[in-house]
């Protein structure tokens, strides 16, 4: 799923069989998809290019489409080496509080997508969140 159409054609050109919704995240909920997901994956700086001030909801629509137990996995820069961007938008921090708030209880962080482990000032990470089952 993206907000952007140009995006969404590129995914299609890479993976045409896969089904691939345009939308937008912060309105995940009025597109009236089934919940109960096992992982919601938002790769690739998804979470830092949301628009300012979002970033709670986006995370709590994420979290409100999962089953009790599932995943929210995010991958994101956080430094300007890492990111598209001058300089970071989020904080690992602040993210963990959206997430706290969403329901999501952070599992397991890694500094790169192949599990590299994270230390506190690396410029990536990929963090997994869980559902609380309760
Ligand atoms: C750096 S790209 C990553 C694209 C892809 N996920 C990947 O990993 O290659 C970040 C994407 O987030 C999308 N995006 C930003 N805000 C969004 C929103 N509110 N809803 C849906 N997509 C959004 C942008 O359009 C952009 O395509």
């Amino acid at each position: 799923m993206d907000v952007d159409r140009s995006m969404l054609a590129v995914a299609r050109r890479h993976a045409p069989t896969q089904e691939w919704l345009h939308g937008d995240l912060t309105h995940l909920d009025s597109l009236g998809l089934e919940t109960g997901f096992d992982l919601a994956l938002a790769a690739g700086n998804v979470i830092p290019l949301l628009a300012p001030g979002t970033e709670p909801e986006v995370v709590r629509q994420l979290a409100a489409v999962l089953r009790p137990g599932g995943l929210l996995i995010t991958g994101m820069g956080l430094d300007a080496e890492h990111l598209p961007l001058p300089e970071p938008t989020v904080a690992l921090t602040e993210f963990d509080h959206w997430c706290t708030d969403a329901g999501l209880t952070l599992r397991e962080r890694f500094a790169t997508w192949a599990g590299d482990p994270y230390r506190p000032g690396d410029g990536y990470a990929v963090s997994v969140h869980a559902r609380s089952t309760a």
